[in-house]
Parts: C-alpha cells; sequence; structure tokens
C-alpha cells in the first residue's frame, strides 16, 4: 500500500496555507467592490474549508481526544465557531451583502487557529498519525489515498 501524499502534517498545513491565502485574495476583492465571479471563488473556499474541517473532526480529533482531552474540546469548539460563522458569511454573499468587518474577523480566527494546530495537534500527527494511517488497508481519505 502507498500512500499518496505521505505526510499528514504537511498536507495539512498546505490546506491551511492555501485557505487563509484563498480568503485574504476574497477579502480584498470584497474590499475593491469587484464582486465578479465572487460567489463562485467563495464556494470553493467554503467548500475546501468544510472539507478540512470535516476531516480534522472524524479523523484526527478522535485519536487526539486520547492524547490532550482539553485541547481537543478547545478545538471542536474553534471548528464550531468557524463553522457557523462561515455559514453566517455565506448568507451574506449568497445576498450580495458581504460584512467586510466580521470577514476580516473570521480571516484573523482562521490564522489562530491554524497556528494553534500547527503548534500542538498537527506536531503529534507528524509523529504519530502518519503511522496509524499506513496502518489502515485501502484507506481513502479525501485525497489521502492508498493504491
Ligand atoms: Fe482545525
Ligand atoms: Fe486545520
Amino acid at each position: 500500500m502507498t500512500i499518496v501524499d505521505v505526510h499528514p502534517g504537511q498536507r495539512l498545513r498546505r490546506e491551511h496555507a492555501r485557505l487563509t491565502a484563498s480568503l485574504d485574495d476574497l477579502l480584498e476583492r470584497f474590499a475593491d467592490g469587484n464582486q465578479r465571479d465572487l460567489r463562485a471563488a467563495w464556494a470553493e473556499v467554503e467548500q475546501d474549508l468544510v472539507a478540512h474541517l470535516d476531516f480534522e473532526d472524524r479523523l484526527i480529533l478522535p485519536s487526539f481526544t486520547a492524547i490532550d482531552p482539553v485541547e481537543t474540546q478547545a478545538l471542536r469548539a474553534e471548528h464550531l465557531r468557524l463553522r457557523e460563522t462561515l455559514a453566517e458569511l455565506s448568507v451574506g454573499v449568497d445576498l450580495h451583502l458581504i460584512q467586510l468587518d466580521r470577514a476580516r474577523e473570521f480571516a484573523g480566527w482562521l490564522r489562530e487557529h491554524a497556528h494553534r494546530e500547527d503548534q500542538l495537534l498537527y506536531r503529534w500527527v507528524d509523529r504519530e498519525l502518519a503511522q496509524i494511517m499506513r496502518a489502515i488497508p485501502g484507506i481513502e481519505v479525501d485525497g489521502w489515498s492508498s493504491i
């Protein structure tokens, strides 16, 4: 079995970098009043972020809770806040009523959340989860597929 992306921690960090860059780009376009194709671009960021959060919630945090239940609970609470705010902002985008201050606040939370995960959760992922995932036959998880 070969894992296509052999380093889950790096993959998750790359997703953070891509998500925050995409969000920054969108916020600039919102600020410039450039509404063209904004809805589709927002939907793409939303889909990628939700997939990232789902992956962590379903496949990483259930194992990490045995290591650090307090941190796991805090990360789950942050995920919930991110999901709720993302949904709220998406309604605004649909209605062409984007709340720029709120969106900037959201981008700041996302950056802080990414930093927090990098400090503890992803270091654990680097050490442990690659081994765990390699041990699962036939695993196929959002691009981390075995072939
Ligand atoms: Fe997260
Ligand atoms: Fe993350």
